[in-house]
């Protein structure tokens, strides 16, 4: 089995002022928190058991959000990362969640669009490691991956002056339960973090790390910015307008993924005041009634 983690705390200096306040995964990207989305690519990968790591003045936020996740067929807990120590701490911290199930890490900040099929297909063949190769025009602000002409990773670099690739490696990690024991192994980076892309890198060393080029079709969004945010929030209303669908509307991803009942989904309809979210929500219901075929 594979559960779900999704890192959500962090500074988020370049959203300050918004996050003084709050988390920056609670900010709105068009019509819902930005949270929503790595969930959704959770639920999507088939994942119904997820951990929320984030800060402790935040915990409460996500718990008024999801309470224990049951309403939309998901198993949710929490626990709190005191600092932003590195992503990698991600896997101490949930060290009694994962027990001897592998884990598929999202960062809270991460927004894909596109056939995710092969995130599927990850999780079911991950024998090891498995992390993902994004093309990017500039790969210095990321983790970067080079590989041999077999498509064999060779090298991992955090965040290279001088980048071997333009493979950027997206904040997707699934790990088998060794990754708890290898976490444990690092030693922190110059900058003060337990690194994922050390991690990851443990793996490799091990001949157990696989990269998969996501393609171009998928889209990768940041949103660690003020301007990012706003295209990020843009390309959704443009995508959603034009489709008449919503993108990461959890309570629809349950029900088209049989997390929840029909009759759970009615009764999870109560609870949802007079808006266009729950407009959009009964509309689906009639489909479901009249074959549910838009996948
Ligand atoms: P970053 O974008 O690297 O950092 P940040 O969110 O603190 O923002 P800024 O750079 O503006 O200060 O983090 C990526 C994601 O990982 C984001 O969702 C926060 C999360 N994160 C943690 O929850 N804990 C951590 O220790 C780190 C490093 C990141």
């Amino acid at each position: 089995m594979t559960k779900g983690i999704v890192l959500a705390g962090g500074v988020g200096s370049r959203l300050y002022p918004v996050t003084k306040v709050y988390s920056k995964q609670l900010v709105m990207v068009y019509d819902k928190p930005l949270i929503y989305y790595p969930i959704s690519i959770l639920m999507l990968s088939g994942i119904k058991d997820i951990l929320i790591i984030t800060d402790e003045d935040t915990i409460p936020l996500y718990k008024k959000l999801f309470h224990d996740g049951n309403h939309i067929g998901l198993n949710i807990s929490y626990e709190i990362q005191e600092e932003p120590r590195g992503i990698a701490e991600a896997f101490i911290i949930g060290e009694d969640f994962i027990g001897d199930d592998s884990v598929f890490l999202i960062l809270g900040d991460n927004f894909f669009y596109g056939k995710l099929d092969f995130l599927r297909e990850a999780v079911k063949q991950n024998d090891g490691a498995t992390i993902f190769g994004y093309h990017v025009s500039n790969p210095r602000r990321f983790g970067v991956v080079e590989f041999d002409e077999n498509e064999n990773v060779i090298s991992l670099e955090e965040k290279p002056s001088d980048p071997k690739s333009n493979y950027a490696v997206p904040g997707i990690y699934v790990y088998d339960s060794n990754v708890v024991k290898y976490a444990k192994q690092l030693s922190p980076s110059k900058r003060g973090e337990l690194e994922i892309t050390d991690l990851s890198r443990i793996y490799m060393n091990h001949g157990k790390l696989k990269c998969i080029k996501t393609g171009r079709g998928l889209a990768w969004l940041d949103t660690g910015t003020p301007t990012a945010l706003l295209n990020a929030s843009s390309f959704i209303g443009a995508i959603e307008a034009r489709q008449g669908l919503k993108i990461a509307c959890l309570e629809e991803i349950a029900l088209r993924n049989n997390f929840i009942t029909i009759e759970q989904f009615s009764d999870l309809m109560k609870t949802i005041p007079e808006c266009n979210y729950k407009e959009y929500l009964q509309n689906l219901s009639s489909d479901t009634e009249s074959g549910f075929d838009i996948i």
